[in-house]
């Protein structure tokens, strides 16, 4: 088993500078080393800050009241050509939260949960087994797939070039885990340059991608710097720092191309492009997290260290748009948790209030704590109307 920082230091001596988000990918995803392959028991945000659901199982319960919602219109919209319903999750980790939503949805709604097919997305065996081990209980209702299209090869009559998947695709902090690329602004000469990683002696150091300021507009990796306005470009100082997420973007392709009828739902820590790309934010959003603690060196501990950027939401919402889909939510999360609850609070199902609910409500949506960071994107997709047996 190889140490991420040993692969690096491999590629870096056969390919020269790598990309930031090739460094990231291996410093996360390494298989058997990566930081996601070894560390599963983070107690909060990746053992650093409370995870929404580090903070209990209301936030669990909360999300499953609102799928419920959701899986009784397309119940009784009946369009399905899946006989059951679908709740997938991406980026489950260590199945904690799959655990708090099923929990509810068999106490309260015994009747969906029946009919309900909880599909985890995961690409990684080491965390499928994770999932698995955690979510025992429930395995006659869960089953994996490596990647969003296996769940579309999975259905009845299917056909890879038409979407047929009817049902609920969410997650909560996927995007912000996913490798993001680094570009610095060259004021002087008016240009984007990535940023990439090379070796100085033993140490990763950062390093210009050689020629990559050549990129032009609509050239890989597609990305919402290239379309800025030059009213805004002329007053970006000089070494002005931002991150783009191709994989996220292409992520949410896939998803929304992959969806027939239903919603497709992301939790994250987030800006819009206006709050990105304010002159006063120069340093991007770029944050490790090594050992319960904030730390600006990206570059080490590879492996050892949690690496996360902040989502852009314009730029996955335009995607989604692109795709058909339609915006039904974009707000933080406090908003969208406050909402659920008003519903949830006039429902016996729901269970009483008790102090513990309130202390991670109040860590769920104090500005202070994760409801002003954390946004939630909703958008839909209606789909032809079609009868299950026609
Ligand atoms: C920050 S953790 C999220 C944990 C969990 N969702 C929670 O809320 O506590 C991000 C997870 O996404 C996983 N991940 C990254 N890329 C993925 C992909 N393309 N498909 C599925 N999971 C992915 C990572 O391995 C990691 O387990």
């Amino acid at each position: 088993m190889k140490a991420p920082d040993e692969v690096i230091h491999r590629e870096i001596a056969e390919r020269g500078v790598l990309s930031f988000a090739r460094f990231m990918e291996l410093a996360l995803y390494c298989p058997n080393s990566g930081y996601y392959e070894t560390k599963k028991d983070s107690p909060g945000r990746r053992g650093d800050f409370y995870t929404s659901v580090s903070a209990g199982e209301l936030f669990g319960q909360l999300l499953a009241h609102q799928f419920a919602e959701w899986l009784e219109e397309l119940r009784l919209s009946r369009v399905t050509r899946h006989p059951s319903l679908c709740l997938v999750e991406a980026g489950a980790h260590d199945g904690t939260l799959a655990k708090d939503i099923l929990t509810w949805l068999q106490s309260a709604r015994p009747e969906l949960f029946g009919q309900i097919e909880y599909c985890i997305v995961e690409p990684s065996p080491c965390r499928q087994a994770w999932q698995n081990e955690t979510l025992k209980n429930f395995a006659p209702r869960v089953r994996w797939f490596n990647s969003l299209h296996a769940i579309c090869s999975s259905t009845p009559n299917s056909d890879l070039r038409t979407p047929n998947f009817s049902g609920i695709i969410f997650s909560n902090e996927l995007l912000d885990a996913m490798p993001v690329h680094r570009f610095g602004w060259d004021a002087a000469k008016k240009l984007w340059f990535e940023w990439g990683v090379a070796l100085d002696g033993e140490k990763f150091v950062w390093a210009k991608i050689p020629n990559s300021e050549l990129r032009t507009p609509n050239s890989e990796p597609p990305s919402s710097i290239f379309h800025l306005p030059s009213s805004l470009l002329d007053v970006l100082p000089d070494g002005y720092t931002i991150e783009t997420c191709p994989a996220a973007e292409n992520w949410w392709r896939e998803a929304a191309n992959i969806l027939e009828r239903g919603k497709l739902m992301t939790i994250d820590y987030g800006l819009t492009n206006d709050e990105l790309f304010s002159p006063g934010r120069t340093r991007g959003t770029l944050r490790a997290y090594f050992r319960h603690h904030a730390t600006d060196d990206l570059l080490a501990n590879a492996g050892e260290q949690d690496l996360t950027a902040h989502v852009n939401f314009s730029a996955i919402q335009s995607v989604g748009e692109a795709c058909g889909l339609k915006t039904e939510t974009f707000s933080t999360q406090a908003q969208f948790l406050t909402r659920v609850l008003e519903k949830a609070a006039k429902d016996e199902s729901f269970g009483g209030w008790n102090a513990s609910r309130t202390r991670q409500f109040q860590t769920l949506t104090h500005p202070e704590h994760l409801g002003r960071a954390f946004r939630v994107l909703v958008q839909s997709k209606q789909g032809a109307p079609h009868r299950l047996n026609s």
